[in-house]
């Protein structure tokens, strides 16, 4: 692994990174300023949200797929272990732990409470299957007719297998336009035919070899290669297609950034050139928060190349759930300006805001990347496409959105229908943005995934999330007993409630994780606002050579030092070791011995507050002890970062323990 801190980041760049862990109280405030929105606009844009919320529900009731997930979202414990297994059940390879897996998740949960409550038969149907099944699972011997339960059990799981296998293949098909681009494309005509516009995304993501990202990349070239035939000479009319960075090399990480600028670079490149040949769209889907930087790198090779100039059909995605949203955005601004391009840019709020959450959890890390409540996300968005529309000479805005205020929002700021689209995704969202069209005349681009059952898996789990959560406009528009007025309510008031109170104290910053017992510290090797001050800090100690010795109760017996290298690089003297003798070893032990009564009677809380000592001290020298380990051991970054941390969090768990065995008379 390679770091390069050396060369500084441009002014923009450096703009970027220090936001992103930026205090989320400032930075709302300066999203509410941003949106520049007077009361009477904002009570227009919640009026018009309703009213649109009324029309989506007038106009048709919800599909299976979202009754389902309104009746099982991400707030019920059956919801939550349909979510597991959805999210286990693609990639389990062998029928006994498919078997396995469904008994867990199916057979404790209480799906008789869901009986009847849908208003769809079909989910109330399910309900039954699930309530059977779950008794069909469950063997406890102690029950009456466990053995006829048994017998059922055994020839009622591959049944049950296949049904649940059927359900996900299902909720696949729901999201998914088609296996292959040709199938498609053909089932696109219907609503191009309407006047809808397409972004064709090959799934596929993460790849893990180098096998894997020649196959998506193969699957991209020919994806553009057929929608090149119904190209219109324009890339705001014409489809396009939707790419993921992560698909195309199995080290996309800022901590591999040599290799990516190398290898994945040019494969993205010879991409765009085939987009723009044919003059359509070619979009850098956002993916992780960890992946922005270095996809910013990647873009700007990529925009910066001659054979791209006059093409406008470049597109780029920012989340608005970030807190470097607007940032990026300017970086972009000021990109095209000075390439003289005209590029498109994406707004989204982001698909990986749980995982996001999680990480930084538990990496440790400073904080979050992301915003932790939803009306900041919401606002962020707002003050974003409001930054947008005024960068119209070089940015051609598209608001990828299924929410109805944010959707009023844009309409109301656009001021009018041109210079910019909405988009949604394939199997969401159809209503709002049929009606929108019909009474604005906007333009709307379907973003459709197309591929394999064996590649959908992470996109499907980003969409079970979206649409099972509780927060989300598109659960909350099926739950009738909500009225409009709430569902479409102005985020900006929200955020104006709260004050200072910005971050969600239902969200355990990283550092209180495991509270009161402080979380180690820890850096994402792969963010370069968490890692450069490490790397910057470990410098000092590339070419010190440490000497090692024991620490002994008696005089040393004089072992002669070896020198000791670093097994990644047999010229980097890492310094030397004196060894024990037998001798020393004994004396060790026995003053060891003959410490350890005075060790017991030592108070507890003393002992506790010695480990915690030790902890922090772990901490204070982490450059030290990271850099020592690596050119010892030819441990990674990231493996040193492990290893320091276990020991913080392993002194810290324990003088826990000992205080808490101590309080219960056990000490
Ligand atoms: P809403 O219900 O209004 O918003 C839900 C969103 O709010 C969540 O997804 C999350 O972003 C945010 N949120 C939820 N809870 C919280 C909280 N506690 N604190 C802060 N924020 C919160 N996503 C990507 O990441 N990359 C892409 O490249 C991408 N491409 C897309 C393309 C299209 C055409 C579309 C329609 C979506 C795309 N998405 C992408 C997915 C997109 O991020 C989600 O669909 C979107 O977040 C849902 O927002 P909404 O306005 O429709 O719904
Ligand atoms: C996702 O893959 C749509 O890019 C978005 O979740």
């Amino acid at each position: 692994m390679r770091h390069d801190a050396s060369s500084p980041p441009s002014d923009s760049r450096a703009a970027i990174r220090a936001l992103t862990y930026a205090d989320e109280a400032e930075l709302a405030r300066r999203l509410v300023a941003g949106a520049r929105l007077d009361p009477a606009a904002r009570a227009a844009i919640v009026a018009e949200a309703a009213a649109l919320v009324v029309r989506v529900r007038e106009r048709a009731s919800p599909t299976v797929m979202e009754a389902f997930l309104a009746e099982y979202g991400l707030s019920t414990d059956e919801g939550v272990g349909l979510m597991c297994l959805a999210e286990a059940l693609l990639r389990v390879p062998d029928a006994r732990t498919i078997d396995e897996l469904i008994a867990d998740k199916i057979e404790p949960s209480n799906w008789g409470a869901h009986l009847g409550r849908s208003s769809s038969s079909l989910v109330n149907a399910a309900t039954w299957g699930l309530m059977l099944t779950g008794r069909v699972l469950d063997d406890d011997p102690g029950r009456p007719a466990a053995a006829l339960r048994r017998v059922l059990r055994r020839m009622g799981e591959p049944v049950v297998r296949t049904a649940v296998g059927q359900a996900m293949k299902l909720m696949g098909r729901q999201f998914v336009l088609g296996e292959t681009i040709t199938g498609a494309m053909e089932r696109a005509r219907t609503l191009e035919a309407d006047g809808y516009t397409y972004s064709y995304d090959m799934l596929g993501e993460a790849a893990r070899t180098h096998g894997d990202a020649e196959r998506y990349a193969a699957a991209y070239a020919a994806a553009i290669a057929a929608i090149a035939t119904r190209a219109t000479g324009d890339p705001r009319t014409s489809p396009g297609v939707s790419v993921k960075l992560s698909a195309l090399h199995p080290r996309y990480e800022w901590s591999h950034r040599d290799e990516v600028m190398a290898e994945l670079t040019p494969r993205a490149l010879d991409l765009a050139r085939a987009a723009a040949r044919a003059n359509i769209g070619l979009n850098i889907d956002a993916e992780e928060a960890d992946r922005l930087d270095l996809s910013l790198d990647v873009i700007e090779a990529l925009l910066a190349d001659p054979s791209l100039a006059g093409w406008d059909g470049f597109g780029v995605v920012v989340q608005a759930y970030g807190r470097r949203a607007g940032a990026t955005i300017d970086a972009l601004h000021d990109l095209a300006t000075r390439l003289d391009r005209r590029i498109m840019v994406r707004l989204v709020k982001g698909a990986y805001w749980d995982s996001e959450i999680k990480a930084a959890q538990e990496r440790g890390l400073p904080g979050f990347p992301v915003y932790t409540r939803k009306p900041i996300t919401d606002v962020s968005y707002i003050a974003n496409a409001r930054k947008l529309l005024d960068m119209r000479d070089r940015i051609y805005p598209q608001f990828a959105t299924h929410n109805a205020h944010t959707v009023a929002a844009v309409i109301a700021m656009a001021g009018g229908r041109e210079g910019y689209e909405f988009q949604r995704l394939h199997g969401m969202g159809e209503h709002l943005h049929q009606i929108v069209r019909e009474e604005h005349g906007t333009a709307c681009r379907i973003y459709a995934p197309v591929g394999a059952h064996r590649d959908l898996l992470a996109y499907l789990v980003r969409r079970l999330l979206e649409n099972g959560a509780n927060s989300s406009f598109v659960n909350q528009i099926v739950d009738k007993d909500l009225a409009p007025e709430a569902i479409a309510a102005d985020p900006l008031a929200a955020i104006e409630a709260l004050g200072d109170d910005a971050a969600n104290p239902g969200i355990a910053p990283p550092a209180r994780l495991f509270a009161p017992r402080a979380n180690s510290a820890g850096w994402n090797v792969n963010e370069p606002a968490s890692a450069t001050p490490l790397i910057e800090a470990r410098a000092a100690w590339r070419d010190r050579r440490w000497r090692a010795a024991p620490m002994l109760p008696c005089p040393s017996e004089g072992q002669p030092p070896r020198p000791v290298t670093n097994p990644a690089d047999p010229a980097d003297v890492v310094g030397e070791v004196a060894e024990s003798t037998d001798g020393e070893v004994a004396a060790a032990l026995a003053a060891a011995r003959a410490a350890f009564p005075g060790w017991t009677a030592t108070a507890p809380a003393e002992r506790a507050a010695a480990l915690r000592r030790a902890a922090d001290l772990y901490e204070a020298n982490a450059a030290e002890l990271t850099a020592l380990v690596t050119r010892e051991a030819g441990k990674t970054l990231a493996d040193a970062i492990a290893e320091l941390r276990e020991a913080v969090d392993f002194l810290r768990y324990y003088a826990d323990a000992a205080e808490a065995a101590a309080g219960e008379g056990r000490g």
